[in-house]
C-alpha cells in the first residue's frame, strides 16, 4: 500500500513538472497537431496542410478534441474506446503520462501514452508519420495493469474531428462481380457508417475506406480531402458523427458488435492502423498519397517491384484441367508474348477429385488422373517454354466432401452443438483460424507447395466464404466472442511466416473477386484480382473506384474472350486491352481462341506493355480524369513518371448515341513548362491531329485535345515524351 502512494506521489510530482506540449505529428504537407498536457486526456487541434507553428492554429481558432474520446466521460457521441474494467466500472478516464517521437527509415513514430486516473489501465496512442508519402497511421495499443481480466467493448483504431461545414463522403459498396461501386454523397446532421459483418472478407460489400471531401462534392483534382483507410481484413466499423452545427468526427476500428475482447492482467491488445491522408488536390490527390505509401513502404508486398504479365486458366478451362489442357493454354502464353502461366481450379484431391465447387478443398494433393506427371512436370513444361509457374489454391477452406473435413470436422467455423451452414457447391466451409493446429495446416499447403516445387513463381490465394456459423470449437467459452478478431490474428501469423520464409514468392490476394481488397492483407500479398467480372466496360467502373485507395500494381486485370463469360457482351480486342493495360496485364481466356489478326494485335500489345507502359503505369502517380460516372459515356485517365518527363493516357468511350457530345480531354500532372510529343499506341490505325506533334504541359492540362473516338468501345492510348 505505501508502495503505491509513494509511486502515486511520483506520477503527480512528475505530471505537474510537465509543460503542455504540442505534438506536430508531420508528413512533407501535412500536419496532425496534438496537445498533451498534465492531467488533460490528449487532444487533437488540426489536421491539414502542414504547419511547423502550432501557434497560428491556436490564434486562428481551433478545434478541441480528445484524440482518443473513452466512453462515461468523454464529450463525444461516439467514443472511440470502451472498457468494462476488473471491479465492473464501465466507464475510462484518460489522462496523459509521456511521450515519445523515435525516428525510423521513413517516419517517425509517436507515442503518447495516457493512463486511467483511477484504475492501472493505459492506452498508447500511436502516430507514425510517412517521411515519403503524405499518410499517417494512427493506432492504439490497450494495456491491462489492472489485477483481473478487463473487457475491451469497443476498441477503435482512431478518432479524427473533421469540423467543416459542406462535407461529402465517398465510399465503395459492392457485390460479386461488381465491386466497388463509387457513391457520393452529402453529409447532413446524424450518423454515416460504413461496415462489414461477413467476419473474414471485409470488402466484398463496403470497403473499409472512405475520403471525405472538405469543399463540397467530390472533386478529382480540386479541392480538400481527407482519406481513412482501415488495414484490417476483419468486421470493420467506419462512422462518421455529424451533429446540428454540421461539425463531424469520425471514428474507424474493428466492428465492436459480437466481438468483446478479454485482456488478461498484464496483457496487451494492439488496434489495427488507420492511415489517414490529407490533399488539397482533391481525392485524386489523396489516392495517389495512398498509391505511393502502399508501393514505398510495403503496405503492398514488394510494393515497387515491376508485375510481370501472366495469363491464367479460370476462364479458359474452368474445372477442365489436365495436361494436355494447361500445356496447350503456356504455347498460348508463349504465342502472345506474356510471363507467367497460372493453373487455376481444380487440379487437386485424390479421394475426391476437385471436378466442380463442391468437393475437395483441404485436400491439397495433385489429381495423378488428371495431370499423371504431377506438378514438377508442369513447372518444367513452363520452363522449357521460358515462363513462370504459378498456381492456385484455397487454403483456408474445406468441403464437407474432403479427406481434411473427414479427419478434422472440429476445424471449421462453428459453433460445437450445431450443425454446419455451408457455402459453395452446398458443402464448403471456412476453417478456424483462431486454432493453431489449423494455422500450422495453411502454412503446410503453402510451404509443401514449396518443398514440391521450389521453382513456384506466384500463388493465387483465394477465400471464397464468409463466416455464416459463428462459433470455435477452438476458443473456450469465455473467449468465443474473440473469433472475428482471432481468426485474423492467427491468419496473419501464417502469412508472417510465410513471408519469412518465403519473400520472393509473388502472392494474389483473390476472395471470389475482391472480396479482400483490404490493407491488412496486402502487406502480405504482391497484388490482388480486381474481380470475377472481367467484361472490360464493367471493369472501367470496378477499377476505377478500386483505384481510388490501390496502386495500378497491384490490380490484376485480365483479357477475356468475346462473348464475355459473365456479361454476355462482345466488345472488342482493342478495347478490351487498353482497359486491361491500365493495371497489371494478364490474359484470361485460351489464345488459342484469337484469329491471325487478332493474336497478332495481341503479341504487339503485351510488348508495348512490357517494353514501354509497364513501368508508367505500374510505378507511375495516377491521375483520373473523366469518370465513367459521369455519365457521358466517356472516361479517362494517365499515369506519370516521378520526373513529370514521360506519361501514358487512356481514353475510353463505352457508349454510343447520334450527335453525342465529345469531351475535350484534358490531362493533368504534367510540367507546365515542358512540351510534350504525342504518340498514338496500342493504335488501330486511325490518326488524329496532334499525333506525333508536340504540345506544352500547360496547353495539354488547360486546352486539352480532341480525340476522335467512333462508335462504342473505341479507344485511345497516348505516350506522352518530354
Ligand atoms: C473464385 C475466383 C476465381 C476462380 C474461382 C475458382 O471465384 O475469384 O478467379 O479462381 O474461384 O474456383
Amino acid at each position: 500500500m505505501l508502495k503505491r502512494i509513494l509511486l502515486l506521489a511520483a506520477a503527480c510530482v512528475t505530471a505537474a513538472l510537465l509543460p503542455a506540449k504540442d505534438i506536430l505529428v508531420n508528413t512533407p504537407k501535412t500536419t496532425l497537431l496534438l496537445k498533451a498536457d498534465r492531467g488533460q486526456p490528449l487532444h487533437i487541434s488540426y489536421y491539414g496542410e502542414r504547419i511547423d507553428n502550432a501557434g497560428q492554429v491556436y490564434s486562428a481558432g481551433s478545434l478541441w478534441y480528445e484524440a482518443y474520446p473513452a466512453f462515461g466521460t468523454c464529450g463525444t457521441d461516439v467514443p472511440a474506446l470502451s472498457v468494462r474494467h476488473a471491479d465492473g466500472n464501465m466507464t475510462t478516464e484518460l489522462e496523459y503520462v509521456s511521450d515519445t517521437a523515435v525516428a525510423e527509415a521513413n517516419a517517425t513514430l509517436y507515442t503518447i501514452t495516457m493512463k486511467d486516473q483511477a484504475y492501472d489501465f493505459y492506452v498508447d496512442v500511436c502516430y507514425r508519420a510517412y517521411s515519403n508519402a503524405d499518410v499517417i497511421e494512427a493506432w492504439t495499443v490497450l494495456r491491462n495493469g489492472e489485477k483481473k481480466p478487463v473487457v475491451l467493448n469497443k476498441y477503435a483504431s482512431g478518432f479524427l474531428p473533421i469540423r467543416q461545414d459542406d462535407v461529402w463522403v465517398t465510399h465503395m459498396h459492392g457485390e460479386w462481380a461488381a465491386e466497388a461501386e463509387v457513391t457520393e454523397q452529402k453529409l447532413h446532421p446524424g450518423i454515416f457508417e460504413v461496415h462489414d459483418v461477413t467476419g473474414t472478407r471485409n470488402a466484398y460489400k463496403n470497403r473499409p475506406n472512405i475520403m471525405l471531401s472538405l469543399d463540397g462534392k467530390p472533386q478529382e483534382n480540386s479541392g480538400r480531402a481527407i482519406g481513412a483507410v482501415l488495414c484490417w481484413n476483419g468486421n470493420y466499423r467506419i462512422t462518421v458523427d455529424t451533429n446540428g452545427k454540421r461539425a463531424h468526427t469520425l471514428v474507424a476500428g474493428i466492428d465492436d458488435a459480437q466481438s468483446a475482447y478479454t485482456l488478461a492482467k498484464g496483457a496487451s491488445f494492439t488496434t489495427p492502423t488507420l492511415a489517414l491522408a490529407y490533399s488539397n488536390e482533391g481525392i485524386g490527390g489523396v489516392s495517389r498519397s495512398y498509391h505511393r505509401w502502399a508501393r514505398l513502404n510495403n503496405k503492398i508486398h514488394n510494393g515497387t517491384a515491376l508485375r510481370k504479365t501472366l495469363l491464367n486458366s479460370w476462364e479458359g478451362v474452368y474445372f477442365n484441367v489436365n495436361e494436355q489442357n494447361m500445356t496447350s493454354l503456356m504455347d498460348g502464353v508463349k504465342a502472345v508474348g506474356a510471363e507467367l502461366f497460372v493453373m487455376d481450379d481444380g487440379w487437386f484431391g485424390d479421394k475426391y477429385p476437385r471436378n466442380n465447387g463442391s468437393t475437395s478443398l483441404g485436400d491439397w494433393v495433385t489429381d495423378r488422373n488428371k495431370l499423371p506427371g504431377g506438378i514438377p512436370a508442369l513447372e518444367r513444361a513452363c520452363a522449357e517454354r521460358g515462363l513462370k509457374w504459378g498456381i492456385w489454391i484455397e487454403p483456408e477452406m474445406t468441403n464437407t466432401k474432403s479427406e481434411l473435413y473427414e479427419k478434422h470436422p472440429d476445424w471449421v467455423i462453428c459453433p460445437p452443438t450445431r450443425t454446419p451452414r455451408p457455402g459453395r457447391g452446398g458443402t464448403q466451409l471456412c476453417l478456424d483460424l483462431s486454432n493453431p493446429e489449423v494455422q500450422n495446416f495453411v502454412f503446410g499447403v503453402v510451404d509443401r507447395i514449396m518443398q514440391e516445387t521450389p521453382n513456384t513463381y506466384y500463388i493465387k490465394w483465394d477465400y471464397n466464404y464468409e463466416i455464416a456459423n459463428y462459433g470455435s470449437h477452438y476458443l473456450t467459452a469465455d473467449r468465443q466472442s474473440h473469433l472475428y478478431v482471432d481468426f485474423h490474428l492467427g491468419l496473419q501469423k501464417v502469412l508472417e511466416r510465410i513471408r519469412q520464409k518465403y519473400p520472393d514468392l509473388v502472392l494474389q490476394c483473390c476472395s471470389s473477386g475482391g472480396g479482400r481488397v483490404n490493407y491488412g492483407l496486402m502487406p502480405y500479398f504482391d497484388e490482388f484480382w480486381v474481380s470475377d467480372n472481367t467484361d472490360a466496360k464493367q471493369r472501367l467502373f470496378i477499377q476505377w473506384g478500386t483505384s481510388m485507395f490501390f496502386p495500378a500494381n497491384a490490380m490484376a486485370q485480365h483479357v477475356s474472350a468475346s462473348p464475355n463469360h459473365q456479361t454476355g457482351r462482345r466488345i472488342p480486342l482493342k478495347f478490351r486491352f487498353d482497359v486491361a493495360m491500365s493495371g497489371r496485364l494478364g490474359m484470361e481466356m485460351k489464345p488459342s481462341d484469337l484469329s491471325e489478326k487478332e493474336l497478332a494485335f495481341a503479341q504487339n500489345a503485351f510488348r508495348l506493355y512490357k517494353d514501354t507502359l509497364r513501368t508508367l503505369v505500374q510505378l507511375g502517380d495516377q491521375y483520373r480524369l473523366i469518370s465513367p460516372y459521369e455519365g457521358t459515356g466517356y472516361a479517362s485517365q494517365m499515369f506519370v513518371n516521378e520526373a513529370k518527363s514521360r506519361a501514358v493516357f487512356f481514353a475510353y468511350r463505352f457508349e454510343t448515341a447520334v450527335n453525342m457530345a465529345r469531351p475535350r480531354f484534358r490531362f493533368a500532372g504534367l510540367k507546365p513548362d515542358a512540351t510534350y510529343r504525342l504518340k498514338q499506341v496500342n493504335g488501330n490505325g486511325r490518326k488524329n491531329s496532334w499525333e506525333g506533334k508536340t504540345l506544352t504541359g500547360r496547353f495539354l492540362m488547360q486546352q486539352g485535345i480532341e480525340i476522335s473516338l467512333s462508335g462504342e468501345y473505341d479507344s485511345c492510348v497516348i505516350l506522352l515524351e518530354e
